[in-house]
């Protein structure tokens, strides 16, 4: 039977838990900006990107402790984009992480200044990790690239401007790959590259955190069909009410579970090689089945 590594999974985010805690608990901040951006980003969440920066610096031979500013720099992304993805010029949504969305408690004008300010402090966090110099500036190239016009922000102007279209297939792929994709494989570069991963090992990693992250947004999609706001802590439905072309809408929830289980065999195929894949092969598994 295969190995469960929940428990792992749980001390790594109770590492990355307390790592986020400090990162604003330190300095002066004005106004409610530092509520605001606390409020979202200690809000609970999965945890799903920066457990993949961990797990995959440890896969890759290096320590936790080691990825652990490149793992918070990447979640506070994540965070900036979900509470930018929500605001009422975009998805509008009004729950997220079992709470009202940022927006809805500080105003709109606080919740842009809270993405703007986690952005920003995401890069103080990659640039003051103990890890030679050379690595932290891949790293910092690496994830502005991924989360910038090429990447998540490109994905998200894609998804705004698809909003009342009937996107082709192509198109889905690549909106997805951009808006999702982008940062997860983020994530776990940043892992192997604070490991110091060879070129060989980091295009393996890039295979895998792929077809995860393309995996992550189909489920996400039929999450947003068939779950409950009770059970996901977000908004239900939005898809639909925003006139989003999504993978439910191309191929249906059948089509859409054949295809996680194809992409999830894609990642872990994409693993041959490494001397201790369990974890992510694990982790593949568990965001194909996952339900929130
Ligand atoms: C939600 O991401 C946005 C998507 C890219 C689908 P998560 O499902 O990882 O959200 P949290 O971090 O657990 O709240
Ligand atoms: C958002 O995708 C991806 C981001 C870059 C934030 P969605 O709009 O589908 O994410 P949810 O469903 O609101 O979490
Ligand atoms: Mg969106
Ligand atoms: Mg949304
Ligand atoms: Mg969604």
């Amino acid at each position: 039977m295969e190995k469960d590594f929940t428990l792992l999974m749980a001390r790594d985010q109770a590492m990355i838990e307390e790592r986020l805690g400090e990162i604003f608990s330190k300095e002066t901040h004005y106004a409610d900006l530092q509520e605001a951006m606390e409020y979202s980003l200690l809000a609970g969440g999965k945890r799903i990107r920066p457990v993949l920066t961990l797990e995959t610096c440890r896969m890759c031979g290096g320590s936790l402790q080691a990825a652990l500013p490149f793992a918070c720099g990447v979640e506070m992304i994540h965070t900036y984009s979900l509470i930018h993805d929500d605001l009422p010029a975009m998805d509008n949504d009004d729950l997220r992480r079992g709470r009202p969305t940022n927006h809805v408690v500080y105003g709109e004008a606080t919740a842009i200044l809270a993405g703007d300010g986690l952005l920003t402090a995401a890069f103080e966090q990659l640039a003051g990790a103990e890890l030679p110099a050379e690595r932290v500036v891949t790293a910092v190239a690496c994830l502005a690239r991924c989360a910038g016009p090429a990447g998540m922000v490109g994905g998200q102007a894609l998804d705004m401007a698809g909003e009342g279209h009937a996107l082709t297939r192509k198109e889905l792929e690549l909106l997805q790959s951009l808006k999702t994709g982008a940062l997860i494989s983020a994530a776990a570069r940043l892992g192997a590259i604070a490991a110091g991963a060879d070129e060989g090992k980091l295009r393996q990693i890039d295979r895998y955190a792929q077809a995860l992250g393309r995996a992550f947004q189909v489920r996400d999609d039929m999450l947003d069909v068939t779950s409950s706001a009770e059970e996901l802590g977000k908004n239900v439905g939005s898809d639909q009410v925003n006139g989003k072309s999504t993978f439910v809408t191309a191929l249906g929830l059948e089509g859409c579970a054949a295809l996680v289980e194809q992409l999830t065999r894609e990642a872990v195929d994409a693993l041959e090689g490494f001397e201790q894949p369990e974890f992510h092969i694990w982790l593949a598994h568990k965001m194909a089945g996952r339900t929130k």
